[in-house]
């Protein structure tokens, strides 16, 4: 099982996590599930549990869990990877901002960090954005996307949230170096199976 720790932001494309989620699981990854703040106004973290069926972190101090949460996910991801990853938080991680508990595990993290930026073209377009994209793959993080498309703003250009399918071939790469991601399962002639859930058995 590989250890991918999901980070989602506050972009539009963030939606697109839960498929995320299920692909990656597909591929035999364990995937624990990291929101900012502003990625809960775009898709509820009931979602990404449930898909995941794992706990979803949002809260730096969240009382929930008796350990430090951003080292202990730090130090088990062997991936961290941002889809979507906003024009905000590639700022920060460019100047090592860490005031949540998504911009403190990617400082804490030995593991590769892989960003999937999504944004408005001129955005993205603009010189601050591009050289923190640029200090952070001189920093020797990777980058996937954005793709050309269509924008929530309207325009058709870059700054789509690259193909899902995309996002999870880089990701195998870099976490599994020489495994090739399998197609997804799409057959609607395939017979109902019920995988074995990871959840807690209940106590009788
Ligand atoms: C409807 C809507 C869509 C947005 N989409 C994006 C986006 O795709 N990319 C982006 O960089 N910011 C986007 N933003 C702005 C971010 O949500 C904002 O910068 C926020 O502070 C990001 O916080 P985070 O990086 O901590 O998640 C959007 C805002 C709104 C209201």
């Amino acid at each position: 099982m590989i250890e991918i720790v999901l980070g989602v932001t506050g972009s539009i494309g963030a939606y697109k996590a839960a498929d995320l989620v299920r692909r990656l699981r597909e591929q035999d990854c364990a995937v624990t599930c990291v929101m900012t703040k502003e990625a809960r106004e775009f898709i509820a973290p009931l979602t990404l549990e449930v898909l995941s069926e794992r706990p979803v972190y949002t809260d730096l101090f969240s009382g929930r869990d008796p350990h430090v949460v951003h080292t202990r996910l730090a130090d088990q991801a062997k991936l961290v990877l941002i889809a979507p990853a906003t024009a905000n938080l590639i700022g920060k991680l460019a100047h090592g901002i860490a005031d949540d508990l998504l911009t403190c595990l990617v400082l804490a993290t030995k593991a590769p960090l892989l960003l999937a930026p999504a944004m408005n073209v001129h955005m993205y377009h603009h010189p601050t954005v591009q050289d923190n994209i640029r200090a952070l793959r001189k920093l020797g993080h990777r980058f996937i996307g954005p793709a050309v498309g269509s924008l929530a703003c309207g325009y058709e250009a870059i700054g789509h949230l690259a193909e899902v399918d995309e996002i999870v071939k880089a990701a195998l790469q870099l976490a599994a170096p020489g495994r090739q991601s399998s197609p997804p399962a799409r057959s609607s002639q395939a017979k109902a199976t019920r995988r074995p859930s990871r959840a807690p058995k209940r106590r009788r």
